[in-house]
């Protein structure tokens, strides 16, 4: 059985009351879903955030890292520093910080070595652009970006390893892929899993959806065979609907 997973991926919102408040929300929320819960605040709030759901059965995940272990990288955060304060999963590769802060397949390939070397698990996020949909190239694009940041690997490393599917058109812009053009997306990325590394493989990766999943339309999605969760922005930044999109499971 994959795992189910919804993942909360604040970005760049909530200072430390805010997270205190969110956090106190989401302690009265009820899990009645199968899927394992997941939230990603700010680095400022991770040590607060951690030790306020150290009970709970809520994860308490980074939305970056960098790839080096320490040294001259003013600004940048380590795996050993996650690791220090508890947080063992890293959001790699969201398509803000692809179009923002210049990162390619090839950075995401050294980032998510460092993950995996220091025993963390990976939400790798990649999806086309709308000009590659136009112009039918959204699976190219995507097997791309699976296969530079990810096919050195060997076949163990995906047991630490979930894939988020998010088309860029779709996040934040209230447009969400249909529950179809998802699944046709995901059954597509789950066949490259397989030639690459084999059925077994392909059958255990938890792939997730991201993009505009809202309480409204979380049941469809998530009831397509391999729709495995969700990575949610805007909806998670409210516990009643972040929770309404988990319980939909
Ligand atoms: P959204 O963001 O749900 O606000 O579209 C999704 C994401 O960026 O992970």
């Amino acid at each position: 059985m994959r795992k189910k997973i919804v993942a909360g991926n604040w970005k760049m919102n909530n200072d430390l009351a805010h997270t205190e408040s969110l956090i106190s929300d989401l302690k009265k929320q009820k899990n009645t879903s199968v899927a394992e819960v997941m939230i990603a605040p700010t680095f400022t709030n991770l040590w607060m955030a951690f030790e306020s759901l150290r009970q709970s059965d809520i994860e308490v995940i980074a939305q970056n890292m960098h790839f080096a272990e320490s040294g001259a990288y003013t600004g940048e955060i380590s795996a050993k520093m996650l690791k220090s304060i508890g947080v063992t999963t890293v959001i790699l590769g969201h398509s803000e910080r692809r179009a923002y802060f210049n990162e390619t397949n090839e950075l995401l390939a050294k980032k998510v070595d460092a993950a995996l070397d220091n025993d963390m698990s990976v939400i790798y996020c990649f999806g086309e652009e709308l000009s590659d949909r136009k112009s039918g190239k959204e699976e190219d694009v995507v097997k791309s970006q699976i296969s530079e940041a990810l096919f050195h690997l060997p076949k163990e490393a995906f047991k630490s390893i979930v894939l988020a599917y998010e088309p860029v058109w779709a996040i934040g812009t209230g447009e969400t892929a249909s529950p179809e053009q998802a699944q046709d997306m995901h059954a597509f990325i789950r066949k490259t899993l397989a030639e690459k590394y084999g059925e077994d493989v392909a059958d255990s990766v938890s792939i997730l959806y991201g993009g505009s999943v809202k309480p409204d339309n979380a049941k469809e999605i998530f009831s397509k065979p391999d729709v495995d969760g969700g990575l949610i922005g805007g909806a998670s930044l409210k516990a009643d609907d972040f929770f309404a999109i988990v319980n939909a499971f």
